[in-house]
C-alpha cells in the first residue's frame, strides 16, 4: 500500500528524511510538508462529541485493519460531552486514545485547537449541529485536513453556496472529504442503482419517500428554563431551531430524499409542500410537525415525501421506486439493513410477491463501510471528496422544506439563491453571545407562517 498523502506517501518522507539525515545536509532542503511522524498512523480529532460523534470516532478507530489510527484531539462546547465521549471511547479502545486532558478543548473555539493538534492529511471529524459545518470546514482546508463531516451541510441559501465553494477548494488542494450520507456506501443498495440504471424496472416516473414516526431527536422543544444560557440551550435542543439544523424536515429527511435522488440520478428541479404545526402545545422550537413535500425531476417525475412527528399515526420509514416496467424497494424500515427488492409489477410493495432480484445476503454497515472507503481513499492517496454532492443533498431537502414554510413552489436556483442566512454570526459566537434566534416577549420563536410570510422561512 503507497499510503499516500497529500500526494507525499508517509514512505517517501520516512526514507526522505533518513537519507537526509546520513547526509547531515537537513537544515538546506525543503521537506514535504506531510505528516511529520513519518509513520503510517492517521491521527483522528473529534468536535463535537455528541452521539453521532461517537459513532463516527468508533467506525474511525475500528478501520485500523487498514493500518494504524487513533484518536489524539477532542472538542465541544459541553464539558460533560467531552468527559462522557472520552470515557465511552477510551473504555472501548483502550489502545487507541492518545487525547490527554491537555488536548480536550472546551469552547467555541475549541475546534480550532482540536485541529491544530492534527498534522497535514490526518483526519478530523466534524459532528456539531450542521450549523457549524462551513466554519470548521474552512479551517480544516487551511490547515491541509482530510475531513468526515456529518449531513446535513448547510442549512440555507447562504451555506449551501458557501459548502460549494469550499467542495471546489477541497478538491483543488486534493483533500478527502467524507459527507455522512452513509446510504450511499451501502452494498445492496449500490447494486440496485446498477440493476436500475440497467433498466431492469424501466423509466423511474415516480418515488415515495416516508419518515413518519413520533416526536423524534428534539424536534418539539419546551421552554428555555430561565437560568439556562440560551444560544447552548438552542445547541442543545439543535432539531428545533432553523439556524441550528435546518430542523426536522434538514436533519431527519435527508437519507430518505437522497437515497430517492440516487436511485433517480438526478435532482429534481423544484419543490412545492405542506405542513402544519397541529399539536403543539407549550412547545415553542420553529417545526411543523407534518410535511408533504412534492418534488418535481427535469423529466417530470416525481417524488413525494411524507415527514410526520406525532404520536398515535400510522409509522413508516420507508422509501419506494416506481418504474414504467416494475417498482423497487429502497428501504424498509430505517437506513440498515434497508432490504431493497426489485418487482416486475406495482402491486407487490412493499413487502408481498416475489421479487425479480434482492441481496440476498448479510448487508454490511454503512456507517462502516463510509470510514473504510474515506480511510482507503487517504491511505492510497486517491480522489476523494463527497461535499458537493452533500451540498446539493442539503439543498435539495432545503427546498422541500423552504416550500412549506413559505407555501410557495421553490426551484432549485431559488434555494441556492436565496440570501435569508439563519445565522449570519455562526463564526463568531462565544459563551456570552445572544443566540442567533430571539423569542418575542411571550417567550415564544419566530415560526414559519405559509402565504404570509413567503421570501423568508421565519
Ligand atoms: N448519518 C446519520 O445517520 C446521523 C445520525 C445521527 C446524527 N447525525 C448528524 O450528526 C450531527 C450531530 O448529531 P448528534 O445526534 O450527534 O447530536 P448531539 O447533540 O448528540 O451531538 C452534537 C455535539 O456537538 C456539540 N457542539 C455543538 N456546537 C458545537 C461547537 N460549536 N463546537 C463544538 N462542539 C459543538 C454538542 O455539545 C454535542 O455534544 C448532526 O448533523 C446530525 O444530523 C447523523
Amino acid at each position: 500500500m503507497s499510503s499516500k498523502k497529500n500526494g507525499v506517501s508517509r514512505r517517501d518522507v520516512m526514507k526522505t528524511t533518513s537519507g537526509l539525515a546520513v547526509a547531515g545536509v537537513l537544515g538546506s532542503v525543503a521537506i514535504p510538508a506531510v505528516h511529520a511522524a513519518a509513520d503510517e498512523t492517521i491521527r483522528v480529532a473529534l468536535v463535537g462529541c455528541g452521539g453521532r460523534g461517537n459513532g463516527a470516532a468508533e467506525n474511525a478507530l475500528l478501520t485500523n485493519k487498514l493500518g494504524p489510527i487513533k484518536l489524539v484531539a477532542m472538542a465541544d462546547v459541553f464539558q460533560s460531552r467531552i468527559d462522557s465521549s472520552y470515557n465511552f471511547l477510551s473504555k472501548r479502545f483502550p489502545k487507541q486514545i492518545e487525547a490527554p486532558v491537555e488536548r480536550r478543548f472546551l469552547g467555541f473555539d475549541g475546534y480550532k485547537k482540536a485541529m491544530d493538534s492534527l498534522q497535514k492529511g490526518d483526519i478530523v471529524i466534524l459532528t456539531t449541529p450542521p450549523a457549524f459545518r462551513w466554519v470548521m470546514f474552512t479551517y480544516a482546508i487551511e490547515k491541509g485536513l482530510n475531513v468526515f463531516m456529518e449531513k446535513p451541510i448547510a442549512v440555507d441559501g447562504p451555506s449551501g453556496r458557501k459548502m460549494l465553494k469550499l467542495a471546489q477548494e477541497s478538491e483543488n488542494r486534493k483533500l478527502k472529504v467524507g459527507v455522512g450520507l452513509m446510504c450511499r456506501h451501502c452494498e445492496a443498495r449500490g447494486e440496485m442503482f446498477k440493476r436500475i440504471k440497467d433498466g431492469q424496472i424501466g423509466d423511474l416516473v415516480l418515488l415515495r419517500a416516508y419518515r413518519q414516526a413520533g416526536p423524534t431527536g428534539s424536534a418539539f422543544v419546551g421552554r428555555k428554563p430561565a437560568d439556562k444560557n440560551e444560544l447552548l440551550y438552542q445547541i442543545q435542543n439543535f432539531h428545533g431551531f432553523l439556524w441550528a439544523s435546518g430542523g426536522a424536515v434538514s436533519d431527519f429527511l435527508i437519507h430518505n430524499i437522497d437515497e430517492c435522488c440516487w436511485m433517480k440520478d438526478a435532482w429534481p428541479v423544484s419543490a412545492k409542500a405542506a405542513g402544519g404545526r397541529h399539536y403543539r402545545g407549550d412547545n415553542v422550537d420553529q417545526n411543523f410537525d407534518t410535511y408533504s413535500i412534492e418534488y418535481t425531476f427535469g423529466d417530470g417525475a416525481k417524488l413525494l415525501v411524507e415527514g410526520r412527528t406525532m404520536p398515535g399515526c400510522h409509522q413508516e420509514f420507508a422509501s419506494y421506486a416506481h418504474g414504467t416496467r416494475g417498482s423497487a424497494v429502497i428501504s424498509t424500515s430505517g437506513h440498515t439493513p434497508c432490504h431493497c427488492k426489485l418487482f416486475k409489477d406495482q402491486k407487490n410493495l412493499p413487502r408481498g410477491g416475489s421479487p425479480i432480484w434482492e441481496f440476498g445476503r448479510e448487508e454490511p454497515n454503512p456507517y462502516q463501510l463510509e470510514w473504510n472507503d474515506l480511510v482507503t481513499a487517504v491511505r492510497q492517496d486517491r480522489p476523494y471528496n463527497e461535499v458537493k454532492r452533500g451540498a446539493e443533498a442539503s439543498l435539495v431537502t432545503a427546498m422541500g422544506r423552504m416550500a412549506a414554510h413559505t407555501g410557495r413552489v421553490i426551484t432549485l436556483e431559488q434555494m441556492r439563491d436565496c440570501e435569508h442566512e439563519f445565522a449570519p454570526q455562526v463564526a463568531e459566537l462565544t459563551f456570552d453571545a445572544p443566540a442567533p434566534l430571539q423569542a418575542g416577549k411571550d417567550g415564544k420563536y419566530p415560526v414559519p407562517e405559509p402565504g404570509k410570510k413567503i421570501r423568508r422561512e421565519f
